[in-house]
């Protein structure tokens, strides 16, 4: 077991990484937070799966939960959700002293985080991510939030967490394809900030010595690291954690959000700003094509299929929150391992990019 102390806007918490770790998370609330009434956030198909096990650790240790169960999927993350999560909640006797645990993937995370945020003008929340993508990305960071009709995640607020734990044997029942969308990011962060990481994911098959415990720790530091520099997403430093997304959402939304999951969209972003980057930033064609072999690798895709519908692309580009008053801030890398903002890149390199996919 390994425990992270991770630090940003004035607060620190735990983030544990082990195996087996469900069953002891009553003892490590206990630690942090005070015997209270509390609600686990879950969905139809991890609640399921490991509530039961979390419910009973939490009562053993003291603690009074309401399981919340809402639908698996990423049309549960609703302000309509998130208000009948409330009123249950009040229904359930909860209040000011209480707290919220998400048991779940990313969506369940940034739910749960947005309910804990605005019950009671904000309680402390527990993150329980059950997906890769969530152990590595969302649950770190503080970013919570809901989607709207116009668009993902234009509701929110940063709300951290008082502790994450990351169960390693959670992922044992994710389905094959979700756990390689973690694997986008975790790319991700190697491309913009870990050369060694990157050799490392090249050379070594997933079951060998880079484990998932220590890829999801390295990947929990990078993101910390990055997130504690630039909390507000003011300097840009934090900006660069988009790389591979502004295209990648693109992709994500003239696909209806249907034909590709997030870290799917997200592989062939990078690609693309791969493809700009050699143009913009120096980079190398072979660096492109080990980035590019790499995602092949852990199962990503890496072409678009030939009937995308490609300009629409394009048009999701403007709903993006990157292109502030129609400049372009788009994260380019010059060298695997290093990545920057830049503000000349035109809407034909990103055209001429998404054409080539
Ligand atoms: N807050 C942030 O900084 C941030 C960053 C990245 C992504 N996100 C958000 O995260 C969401 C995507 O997260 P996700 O990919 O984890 O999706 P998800 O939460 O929908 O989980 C994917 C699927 O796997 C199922 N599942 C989860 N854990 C399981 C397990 N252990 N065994 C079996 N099935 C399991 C879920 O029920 C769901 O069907 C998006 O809403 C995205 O906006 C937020
Ligand atoms: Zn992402």
């Amino acid at each position: 077991m390994i425990s992270t102390e991770l630090r940003a806007g004035g607060v620190s918490y735990p983030v544990v990484i082990g195996r087996g770790l469900l069953a002891t998370v009553g003892d490590r609330i206990k630690e942090r937070l005070a015997p209270a009434r509390c609600a686990t956030i879950s969905d139809t198909n991890v609640g399921p799966r490991f509530a039961v096990q979390l419910q009973n650790s939490l009562r053993a240790a003291g603690f009074e939960p309401t399981l919340i169960t809402v639908r698996a999927g990423e049309h549960s993350k609703t302000l309509e959700q998130a208000g009948a999560i409330c009123e249950q909640m009040l229904e359930a006797g909860l209040d000011r002293q209480s707290f919220v645990i998400g048991l779940g993937g990313g969506v369940i995370g940034d739910l749960s985080g947005f309910v804990a945020a605005i019950f009671e003008r904000g309680i402390p929340h527990a993150q329980i991510p059950t997906t890769l993508l969530a152990m590595v990305d969302s649950s770190i960071g503080g970013k919570t939030g809901v989607n709207t009709r116009a668009g993902k995640n234009l509701i929110g607020a940063i709300h951290h967490p008082s502790l994450v734990i990351d169960d390693i044997d959670v992922l044992k029942t994710l389905p094959r394809r979700f756990l390689r969308q973690g694997f986008a990011e975790i790319i991700k962060h190697a491309v913009i900030a870990d050369a060694k990481m990157f050799r490392e994911l090249k050379n070594e098959t997933a079951s060998d010595a880079l484990s998932l415990q220590t890829l999801v720790q390295r990947n929990v530091e990078i993101k910390s690291n990055i997130v504690a520099k630039d909390e507000l997403d003011r300097t840009g430093e934090r900006a660069l954690l988009n790389f591979g997304h502004t295209i990648g959402h693109g992709i994500e939304r003239a696909g209806n959000y249907e034909t590709f999951l997030h870290g799917e969209a997200v592989g062939l972003g990078i690609i693309a700003a791969g493809a700009i980057s050699i143009k913009k930033a120096g980079l190398s064609i072979a660096e492109v094509k080990a980035i590019v072999d790499l995602l092949q690798r852990f199962g990503l895709p890496t072409k678009l299929p030939d009937d995308f519908p490609r300009e629409r692309i394009l048009d999701a580009l403007k709903f993006d929150k990157k292109f502030e008053a129609g400049k372009i801030r788009f994260v380019v890398t010059p060298k695997i391992g290093s990545a920057n903002l830049s503000h000349d890149v035109t809407m034909e390199d990103i055209r001429g990019a998404v054409e080539r996919l």
